[in-house]
C-alpha cells in the first residue's frame, strides 16, 4: 500500500469513529515545518545548501539552523563533512491514530531523499510516539505496521509527562498535539529535549478561539491559560526563533537556534 493511501485510510477512520486528527491547513504546514527541519539536519552530511537560505536576518554567518551537527564531526567542520548518516528523530506528543506521525515521517523521509542524491543508504528518520490511549495506541499500531517507515517507528503507550522528565533522547522535531492544559509544564522539558536546527511544533493554540477571548468559561480555564503562557514563554525565550500560524486551530512552530562558535 503507497503511504498516501494508507494516510487517507487512517483519515476515513478518524472521521468515522470522530478521533480528532490535525486540520488539513495545519497539516500541510507541519508537513513544511519537518521537511525545513529535516533539509537543515542533512545539510551538512550532504554538503548542501548555503546556510542563509535558512536565515530571514541574513545572519547566516552567526547562527546555523544545522541540527548540531558538529555531534558528528571531530574537527569541527560538520558542515562539510561528515562520515555518518545524521538521524532525524521526531517526537510526537499524542499519537492519536497515527496520521501526524506518519505524516511527519513521510515528510522528513521525502526533505532527506531530496538532500541524499548521488549519495548511497536510506535517510535515517524515526519517530517516538506517545499516547495515552489504549483504543487508540492499538488503532495507529495497526496503520505503522502497514507502512514503509514500520521499522522506525516507536510508540509509546503510556503518559507523556513520564516520557519527557525520563528520556535522554535528543529530538530534532517535536509535534505537541496531546493534553492541552500540560502545554506549558512540557515547554521546559521539551525545550532541552531539542537540538539545535529543530523545531517544536504546538497544534491547537488557539483552542476552538477560545484563547483569544476576553471572558474564559470557567470549563477552559486551564487549558487557555496554559495556551496563553506557552505562547508568551516560548515568544519570549530567545533560544528559539517563533513564528503563529493563523491556519487551522492556530500552530506555533518555534526553531532552536545554534550559535557558531
Ligand atoms: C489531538 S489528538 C492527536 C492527533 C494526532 N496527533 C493526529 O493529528 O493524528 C490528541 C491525543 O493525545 C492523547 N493524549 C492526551 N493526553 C496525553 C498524555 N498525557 N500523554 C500521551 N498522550 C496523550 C489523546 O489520547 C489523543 O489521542
Amino acid at each position: 500500500m503507497l503511504e498516501k493511501e494508507l494516510l487517507d485510510e487512517i483519515r476515513e477512520l478518524a472521521f468515522r469513529l470522530s478521533v480528532p486528527i490535525i486540520n488539513d491547513e495545519s497539516a500541510a504546514v507541519l508537513a513544511a515545518c519537518v521537511a525545513d527541519a529535516a533539509k537543515r539536519r542533512f545539510c551538512g552530511y550532504y554538503k548542501s545548501p548555503p546556510l542563509a537560505e535558512y536565515s530571514a536576518d541574513g545572519k547566516a554567518a552567526e547562527y546555523s539552523a544545522d541540527g548540531g551537527a558538529a555531534e558528528y564531526s571531530a574537527d569541527g567542520r560538520a558542515a562539510e563533512y561528515s562520515d555518518a548518516p545524521p538521524c532525524f528523530r521526531i517526537l510526537e506528543i499524542g499519537t492519536g491514530i497515527g496520521y501526524s506521525g506518519l505524516l511527519m515521517s513521510e515528510a522528513a523521509a521525502a526533505a532527506a531523499r531530496a538532500r541524499a542524491e548521488g549519495l548511497t543508504g536510506p535517510p535515517q528518520i524515526f519517530l517516538t510516539t506517545l499516547e495515552l490511549d489504549a483504543n487508540s495506541a492499538r488503532l495507529a499500531r495497526g496503520f505503522f505496521e502497514k507502512s514503509r517507515m514500520a521499522e522506525s517507528i516507536r510508540l509509546i503507550e503510556g503518559d507523556a509527562a513520564e516520557f519527557i522528565v525520563m528520556t535522554d533522547c535528543k529530538f530534532d522535531f517535536i509535534l505537541l498535539d496531546g493534553p492541552k492544559a500540560q502545554y506549558e509544564k512540557f515547554r521546559p522539558y521539551l525545550a532541552e529535549l531539542l537540538n539545535a536546527g529543530g523545531v517544536i511544533f504546538a497544534d491547537n493554540m488557539r483552542f476552538k478561539g477560545y484563547v483569544g477571548d476576553a471572558y474564559i468559561r470557567r470549563k477552559h480555564r486551564s487549558i487557555v491559560t496554559a495556551l496563553r503562557a506557552y505562547t508568551d514563554n516560548i515568544k519570549a525565550d530567545g533560544r528559539f526563533d517563533t513564528v503563529e500560524y493563523a491556519v487551522g486551530d492556530g500552530v506555533i512552530a518555534s526553531t532552536k537556534k545554534s550559535l557558531i562558535k
